[in-house]
């Protein structure tokens, strides 16, 4: 296990000085790899999520874009799968961020050795990646034999001022690079260099796995999701395979799951108050950076029109024609 791992690693090494790389938003670079601009940190986990990582059909993965929702999707995963578990008052949600309920696969499989541990998961393994579907191990994680994915996106106006702001308070951009403004941000998400990006091939890589394979993939969209909670996690306990049952919807238990991961209830803990958490070594996030306002078309409040205008067409024109709407 540790050769293949190894193997992979001096492959990394080896690749990364040849592909093609532009201005990063947090270091210094992204990479084009496989089609996509990933950290150097995410072309290793990639690799080695390609190489060395062993899926099991009854993986459930959050996948998302960055700053799409990811942390409100992995609670209300957590929380649905395991309602019967946890009492409400001592709710794991509520002493911990939700992104250290499940790993998150790209750090986590860079964590040499700790692979062997991901054995011992209990079943079904809950994980949360950024990784884009074409970049996935075809044989055992897409496809029609492979994992279950529910995939959260958003408008991409407000994926971009989200992201903006998040590199910006969270003080994560590399500290010798200088400060990126809202406009050199808005050309490289508009030209597709942004982490785990083209944004908008991200989008439609999952949006027609989703046609595709609707039993395998469900996908969502931060704003449908905001506007009828109760209504999309009965479909995502549903699709998860945990239907609520009548009892429990009258048990009002769906609720309970909405308020419990609710921006407002989780943004007021204490440990997202002042907690921070740990992706590795080097990337350590504040929990309270985590939540800014929860809204949707926050981004009216910071982009131009003629930014507007520009993002707009970009959108039009990459979905024209898959039946995907913002
Ligand atoms: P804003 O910056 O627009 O407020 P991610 O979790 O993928 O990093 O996405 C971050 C965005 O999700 C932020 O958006 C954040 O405030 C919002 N968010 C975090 N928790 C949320 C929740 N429980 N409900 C709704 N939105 C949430």
């Amino acid at each position: 296990e540790d050769e293949a791992y190894q193997k992979t690693y001096e492959k990394y090494r080896d690749i990364l000085p040849t592909l093609p790389k532009e201005k990063g938003w947090l270091t210094e670079y992204l990479f084009q790899y496989q089609g996509f601009w990933l950290s150097p940190g995410a072309v290793k986990a990639t690799m080695l999520v390609q190489h060395y990582f062993r899926a099991q059909p009854t993986d459930i993965f959050a996948a998302t874009p960055p700053k799409s929702g990811t942390t409100w999707l992995r609670a209300l995963i957590f929380a649905t799968m395991n309602r019967t578990q946890f009492e409400l008052s001592t709710h794991p949600l509520l002493t911990t961020n939700p992104h250290g309920c499940f790993p998150y696969l790209e750090t986590f499989i860079c964590e040499d050795g700790s692979i062997s541990n991901l054995d011992t998961f209990p079943c079904p393994r809950l994980f949360s990646t950024h990784i884009p579907y074409s970049l996935l191990p075809a044989e055992s994680m897409t496809g029609v034999s492979g994992c279950t994915f529910v995939y959260l996106c958003r408008n991409p106006k407000d994926v971009l001022v989200s992201k903006w702001i998040f590199i910006n308070i969270n003080k994560s951009r590399h500290k010798q690079l200088p400060a990126l403004s809202l406009e050199e941000a808005f050309e490289l998400f508009c030209q597709g260099t942004s982490h785990y990006g083209s944004f908008w091939e991200h989008v439609l890589g999952y949006w027609k796995a989703s046609l595709e394979n609707p039993k395998k993939i469900l996908f969502l969209k931060y704003e449908d999701l905001k506007n009828e909670p109760l209504v999309y996690v009965k479909r995502l306990a549903e699709f998860l395979g945990k239907p609520f049952t009548p009892e429990e919807e009258r048990n009002g238990d769906v609720e309970e799951i909405v308020r419990l991961c609710s921006f407002e209830n989780l943004s007021s803990l204490e440990i997202n108050k002042h907690g921070e958490h740990r992706f590795n070594s080097e990337y350590v996030v504040n929990n309270r950076d985590f939540f800014r306002k929860g809204q949707v078309g926050d981004w009216k409040n910071y982009l131009t029109d003629e930014m507007v205008k520009r993002i707009d067409q970009i959108t039009e024109e990459k979905l024209y024609g898959s039946g995907l709407r913002f």
